[in-house]
């Protein structure tokens, strides 16, 4: 978990809303993790739009919106309403305003930063990939969650293809699963 910056105060949820909203967990954490890794870079940035897809109960976007400040707009999208509800519970419990939006993937474009992430195979970020290059700011950087079982060397190979060098900024062994955040900007001879 975060040092420097702290989780958010999740106090408002039960375990009556993690039946319907993905409860935060190793994942969440680790990228949690990565993005304070991150700061000095990103607050150097100064993102004009962060978006996380897949946003569940909104700890990555409210903890991003915490740590870089009101400079950004932070969006949100799920495809699960009851997520997009508890993102805005939660952004409001501390105190950072995240515009939760209902839909598939992404729906709006002038993104800055981002997550996704696949429990089971690719079929989600697979149909993300190739989105990415017209959402994506010019220096813009994409974030994504992985375990092992979703191939990091071919996520490379089909980001690379888009336009994207990528880096490894985090990984953790979590049990049985090997868990990654990768960082994805554009390669020079693209911008
Ligand atoms: C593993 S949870 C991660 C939640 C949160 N980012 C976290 O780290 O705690 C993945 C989330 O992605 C959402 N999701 C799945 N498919 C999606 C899609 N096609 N578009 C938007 N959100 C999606 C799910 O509803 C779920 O809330």
């Amino acid at each position: 978990m975060s040092d420097m910056f702290s989780t958010p105060d999740m106090g408002h949820l039960g375990s009556s809303d993690y039946n319907h909203v993905y409860e935060p967990a190793e994942d969440s954490f680790l990228f949690l993790d990565a993005l304070e890794q991150e700061h000095d870079f990103l607050a150097k940035l100064r993102p004009t739009v962060c978006l996380e897809i897949g946003s569940g109960s909104g700890v990555c976007i409210t903890f991003l919106a915490r740590m870089l400040g009101s400079s950004s707009a932070y969006m949100s999208t799920d495809i699960n309403v009851r997520a997009a509800c508890i993102t805005r519970d939660t952004a409001c419990r501390n105190s950072v305003m995240v515009e939760p939006v209902v839909t598939d993937l992404v729906g709006s474009k002038g993104i800055e930063a981002s997550w996704a992430g696949g429990v089971r195979g690719r079929e989600v970020v697979d149909r993300l990939f190739p989105l990415i290059p017209s959402i994506l700011s010019p220096d813009g950087v994409f974030y994504l969650v992985i375990i092992k079982e979703n191939d990091q060397d071919e996520i490379e190979d089909i980001m690379k293809k888009n336009g994207f060098q990528m880096v490894v900024v985090k990984s953790r062994q979590s049990g049985p699963e090997f868990l990654s955040v990768l960082k994805f900007s554009w390669l020079p001879s693209v911008t």
